[in-house]
């Protein structure tokens, strides 16, 4: 009954569903995911509805499209407590938490453009995770610090 009366966009055929993303995280999640508003899939962007857990949430629904690991591992920085729910044939088949490690390799550039990770020497870049919410990286090489808006503008 509560799920009929809150049913604001429809269920999906096909896709992925990110669910529980803190409000106003919807924005940085398109970002991350590379939409930008020209590809063919539909794509449905609910702001602000009432949630249990988090009072308010934001959720996203890209049709014809399951997430790769390494795009679950940049939602894991951004929206850490989402659901993303694959959907084939309108049912949920799977429900994965993003999780964010200690370690983050490779996925952003450091801050610094001094740091041995921005150089030609083949140096990856590596942080730790020092705060989760509001997020905290230090850059293993540098000990530059990275928060969430840095690491949503290289997206
Ligand atoms: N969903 C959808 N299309 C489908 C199936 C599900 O858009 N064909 C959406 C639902 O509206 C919901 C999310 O995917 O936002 C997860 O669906 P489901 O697992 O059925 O809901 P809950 O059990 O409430 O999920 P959770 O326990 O993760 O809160
Ligand atoms: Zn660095």
């Amino acid at each position: 009954m509560a799920e009929e009366k809150e049913l604001r966009v429809q269920k999906i055929k096909e896709g992925t569903v990110i669910d529980h993303i803190s409000a106003g995280g919807s924005l940085s999640v398109l970002k991350i995911l590379g939409i930008m508003g020209h590809e063919d899939n539909i794509v449905s962007v609910v702001m602000n509805v009432s949630s249990h857990s988090l009072g308010r949430k934001d959720i996203v629904k890209v049709e014809g499209r399951e997430l790769n690991p390494k795009e679950v591992d940049k939602i894991a920085l951004i929206a850490p407590r989402s659901t993303i729910n694959i959907v084939r044939n309108y049912v949920v088949v799977e429900k994965q938490k993003p999780r964010l490690p200690k370690i983050i390799k490779g996925i952003v550039k450091c801050a610094n453009v001094t740091c041995i990770s921005n150089s030609a020497e083949p140096a990856d870049s590596m942080f730790y995770v020092e705060h989760e919410e509001p997020l905290r990286l230090r850059c293993y090489y540098c000990n530059r610090y990275l928060e969430k808006d840095d690491i949503i503008r290289q997206f």
